[in-house]
């Protein structure tokens, strides 16, 4: 059993009560100390980072994207594979140069990265210069942190709990104002996929109660969000670890049921757990996207069962046409990792069927990446690098075909679409279809946040074009 507690609302009230003593003191600053706050990795990180954000703004600090200017730099890492350490290890190396030319700047590093011991003990021996690390499990501290942080003669600070992880609401919010907000359902991860190394950093699956969630949507919708993202490593897991039998799929309805206007979005979704009945619950509900991200990993049994994954090629494709008998429209994304330690040419040809033969929309295609404490590490991996990269390549190669074939088969559609940001150039905007597919417009700036119904002119492989579906698009 996981050793999972809950932060009582004592200890939560005390963070509060030295966010606003140092709010007090802040404001009697001639300008409120400014913060950096830069995100790497995942979207979970991005809603940790808001709360990170809402925690300073409570405690009377202003932001900044100059790095320069910054009285805090706070980085929130990622681990997921080696080239997004080296990313966070390149840019604080970097960052010590910004500190010498800016007095009194305190460097910060929280998230996945900092949670494992090897790279404290790392960043501690050659990053003499890092002021503060914390991580995931620390967040909610972070009032406490940084009186510590800000004690004369403190030293440098390093927390992080070794802890399956524990339970709290409530943390202020300072989200970016936009379209689209994140709404974390569960944090942490069971699966222990045998490269991952989430779980260790993450800890285990703890799901929101479903009224807190329904509440915060609520919330979202009534500030004028339109695009609620619900997030989660592992959502269709859902309500396992609480004690009302809710699930996933009924998470959803009631979020369906919500007034307003606005689509629901998920990510991500484990084969294993993607059951019928969230299909079923996707093809019932107007609000929720036509678009699953579901990733497959491999194509081969033998290295589906070495990745611990849960699920054959056979059952993986299954879900999919179900998916697809249900809503035909609706669109597949997936995740697949290439040269798994030991995975041989002929296994990785059943990755280049299953893509094939599914047809995904899109692909985010990954270099496997060793992951210290991972079994997968621990495993004997024959193939070279060039062999490895030469795989890489002819998968990608056969899914921009795929992903050509598949964007081009919209042209001449009409959609409702969401209008969510300025586009690339002066009058361009960028929109969503509600199989999540990116859309390019020419229309004024006041159409973001707008649903709009529009025709699909053009299609490349990465983006499709969207003119107005009567003439000109709808100013409201
Ligand atoms: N919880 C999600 C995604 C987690 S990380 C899920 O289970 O799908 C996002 C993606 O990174 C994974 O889907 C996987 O394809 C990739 N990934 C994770 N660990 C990796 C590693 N060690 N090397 C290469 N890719 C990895
Ligand atoms: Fe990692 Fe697997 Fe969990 Fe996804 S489901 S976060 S890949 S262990
Ligand atoms: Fe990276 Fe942590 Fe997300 S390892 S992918 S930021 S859960």
């Amino acid at each position: 059993m996981p050793n999972i507690r809950t932060v009582t609302p004592e200890e939560l009230a005390r963070q509060r009560e030295i966010a606003a003593e140092m709010a007090e003191h802040n404001a009697a600053l001639p300008a409120p100390p400014l913060a950096f706050v830069d995100t790497y990795g995942c979207q979970q990180n991005e809603a940790d980072s808001e709360r990170l954000r809402g925690m300073l703004r409570d405690m009377g600090w202003g932001f900044t994207d100059r790095e320069e200017e910054a009285d805090l730099i706070l980085l929130n890492t990622c681990a997921v594979r080696g080239h997004a350490e080296l990313r966070v290890l390149g840019n604080v190396g970097a960052l010590s140069h910004t500190k010498r030319a800016k007095p009194g700047q305190r460097l910060a590093l929280c998230g996945c990265m900092v949670q494992q011991p090897h790279m404290r003990e790392k960043l501690k021996a050659s990053y003499p210069y890092v002021d503060l690390v914390f991580g995931p499990h620390e967040i909610w501290r972070l009032p406490e942190l940084l009186q510590k942080l800000y004690t004369p003669h403190r030293g440098r600070i390093y927390e992080a709990r070794d802890i399956d992880g524990e339970r709290y609401e409530g943390l202020p919010v300072l989200r970016t104002p936009g379209v689209r907000a994140w709404l974390p359902i569960m944090y942490g991860c069971n699966n222990f996929c045998s490269y991952c190394i989430v779980p260790y950093v993450r800890g285990r699956e703890r799901s929101r109660e479903a009224e807190d969630v329904i509440r915060e949507a609520r919330g979202l919708i009534a500030q004028g969000y339109k695009e609620i993202y619900l997030l989660g490593q592992n959502v269709n897991s859902y309500g396992k670890d609480l004690r009302s039998s809710l699930d996933f799929s009924d998470l959803l309805r009631a979020l369906n049921a919500l007034e307003g206007d606005f689509v629901l979005r998920f990510m991500t979704s484990h084969p294993k757990d993607a059951s019928e009945k969230l299909f079923d619950t996707m093809a019932e509900c107007s609000r929720v996207e036509r678009h699953i991200h579901l990733p497959f990993q491999a194509g081969n049994d033998r290295v589906l069962k070495a990745m611990n994954r849960g699920y054959t090629a056979e059952a993986y494709r299954r879900k999919a046409e179900y998916a697809r008998s249900l809503m035909p429209d609706i669109a597949i994304t997936s995740d697949v990792i290439v040269g798994f330690p030991g995975e041989t040419e002929e296994e990785f040809r059943d990755t280049l069927s299953l893509v094939e033969e599914i047809r995904f929309d899109m692909l985010f295609t990954f270099l496997y990446s060793p992951r210290v404490g991972t079994p997968a590490a621990a495993m004997p991996d024959p193939f070279g690098k060039a062999e490895k990269q030469a795989r890489f390549d002819a998968l990608l190669a056969l899914q921009e075909g795929i992903s050509r074939e598949t964007q081009a088969a919209h042209v001449g559609n009409a959609y409702r679409i969401l209008v969510d940001g300025k586009g690339d150039k002066p009058g361009r905007l960028t929109a969503r279809s509600i199989h999540n597919r990116l859309i390019h417009l020419e229309g004024p700036e006041d159409l973001i946040g707008t649903f709009q119904d529009a025709r699909i002119t053009a299609a490349a492989t990465w983006n499709l074009t969207a003119e107005p579906l009567k003439g000109e698009w709808n100013h409201g």
